[in-house]
């Protein structure tokens, strides 16, 4: 159900008729050529713009039964955690800026390690889903933010945070408001034998 007059969103009608259609989970797919196929610019998301200085603030733009919408706003220097979608089909598109998106998977002495990474500027989307685990980061000079458009599908209600230095992971999960908390932290070898 929409929390914002959105259907004044003009750009984003197609996306959410895609959204609001939906039976199920989106596949990943469907869920990159539905964000690909729209003409949005961060001026249609002007209302939902807003920034924090202590870290990236995700800004819900709407919810429905099999997804979430959030425009990110991240400020020079913003990273997110290293981690992964659990049971979520996620898709990011770039609305301003230029951010990086770092790609880990775990090495052989169970840490994360990162095995690529790549610059995401205006228009690109990069798609994720289940075990994939990234990273995503505004490098720029300060001074210049990045914004980002992320659907998550079904809701993305947990996940999992990984470490860079000390092989640990949390279950973390979103208690609203774009806010999210650590309910679990255990050993990477742990958690891979679950
Ligand atoms: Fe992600």
């Amino acid at each position: 159900m929409p929390l914002k007059s959105d259907s004044e969103i003009e750009a984003l009608v197609p996306l959410f008729e895609y959204l609001e259609s939906l039976t199920g989970r989106a596949s990943i797919a469907d869920l990159d050529r539905a964000m690909r196929s729209i003409d949005v610019t961060v001026e249609d998301l002007a209302e939902h713009i807003r920034y924090c200085d202590e870290h990236y603030k995700r800004n819900l733009i709407r919810e429905g039964r099999w997804y979430q919408a959030y425009a990110l706003c991240w400020k020079s220097g913003q990273r997110s955690p290293i981690h992964d979608h659990t049971n979520t089909t996620c898709g990011v598109r770039v609305l301003a800026g230029r951010g990086v998106e770092t790609i880990y998977e775990p090495s052989p002495c169970g840490q994360m390690m990162a095995v690529q990474s790549r610059p995401l500027n205006v228009g690109d989307i990069c798609a994720s889903q289940d075990s994939d685990t990234h990273q995503i980061s505004n490098l720029q000079p300060a001074g210049q933010n990045l914004i980002t458009l992320h659907i998550y599908s079904p809701p993305l209600r947990e996940f999992h945070t990984y470490s860079a230095t000390d092989g640990t992971v949390n279950r973390v999960r979103d208690v609203g408001n774009g806010c999210c908390e650590v309910v679990e932290t255990m050993d990477i070898a742990e958690f891979m034998k679950r």
